[in-house]
């Protein structure tokens, strides 16, 4: 039995603007995650997947055009494998359309369950190569960054400059932080926020660029408040880029009150993270205040709360 997993993630600073090449910083949240379970099946039997979660259960053959099946088909390809006589079912933690990941996640865990049934491991690169071109099929336009931070397992800088050969580097973290994520329980699928963004942009480009530009800003204040362990620079660039995001037209009332309840609780910042409509946000606690923020959030109505510890790093961990 083979057993693989891919972490969820999170948006610090940057996104929507990043879809246009400008930077962004995300990070993995390795307590959240999404499995792949390889295990053998009759000789000649082939490939078949499970969902149990979602309760799906088909064979690629069957269902050729099914995501996890062309992602499977790409990545045997590029393993120079024959189809394996393998059973794999998905499992995720990783709430579906909530901006963590879920499909990226998913996707990074099924490469990697193939890759070590043939024998190879492959490199955070190649993993996330594959899974973007999965991404790309499936949501238009992606960046490449939810691939990218999930498939490296690490804090990063990713900016699409070059577009086909984005800048990926480590982020320094100078202190520990603690970030609370609230789930406004809405589901959103991100094609339809970042669609909607498009059109906004085709429409009046100056405006867009200029925003996406102010975007940018905060993502250099949160890169260096990030590397001092300045919790106040960071949270008033986290609180910027949210009143940008709101501008940009992905905020959400629900969104909206959950950042309210986190800074009245003593946040010093808090944006929405992912594709926005519904989904995420995060807050940064300060030191010892994650609970007050974590209760304010469940008083305003989020369908789930999480505390994530990120620990202090160096940018080539
Ligand atoms: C989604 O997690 C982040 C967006 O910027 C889309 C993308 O980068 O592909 C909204």
């Amino acid at each position: 039995m083979i057993k693989t997993s891919a972490p969820a993630k999170i948006i610090l600073c940057g996104e929507h603007a990043v879809v246009y090449c400008r930077p962004a910083i995300a990070l993995p949240l390795g307590d959240v995650r999404a499995y792949a379970e390889a295990s053998s099946s009759a000789q000649g039997s082939g490939l078949r997947f499970a969902a149990p979660d979602l309760g799906e259960s088909w064979a690629p053959a069957d269902d050729p055009q099914h995501p996890m099946s062309e992602l499977a088909a790409a990545t045997l390809a590029s393993l120079g494998a024959p189809e394996p006589d393998l059973t794999i079912t998905l499992r995720s933690d990783i709430p579906i359309a909530s901006g963590m990941g879920s499909g990226a996640a998913i996707g990074v865990a099924l490469v990697r369950a193939l890759a070590a049934a043939a024998g190879r491991e492959l490199a955070p690169a190649e993993v996330s190569a594959l899974v973007y071109a999965s991404e790309a099929r499936y949501h238009g336009t992606p960046s490449g960054i939810d691939n990218t931070v999930i498939a490296y397992e690490r804090a990063v800088w990713f900016q699409r400059r070059p577009p086909e050969r984005p800048r990926i580097e480590g982020v320094a973290i100078g202190a520990p932080l603690t970030l609370v994520v609230g789930d406004t329980g809405v589901r959103s699928a991100t094609h339809l926020p970042v669609g909607a963004v498009r059109a906004r942009w085709q429409a009046d480009p100056a405006a867009y660029e200029a925003l996406f530009d102010a975007v940018a800003e905060q993502v250099l204040r949160v890169r260096d408040a990030l590397a001092a362990g300045d919790l106040a620079g960071l949270g008033a660039a986290m609180d910027a880029n949210q009143v940008l995001l709101a501008q940009i037209g992905v905020s959400s009332p629900e969104l909206e009150r959950l950042v309210g309840a986190a800074r009245a609780a003593g946040a010093p910042g808090a944006k929405l993270s992912g594709a926005g409509w519904g989904g995420v946000m995060i807050a940064l606690a300060p030191p010892g205040g994650h609970t007050a923020i974590a209760d304010a959030l469940r008083d305003a109505g989020a369908a789930r709360v999480r505390v994530a510890s990120v620990a202090a790093q160096s940018p080539d961990r």
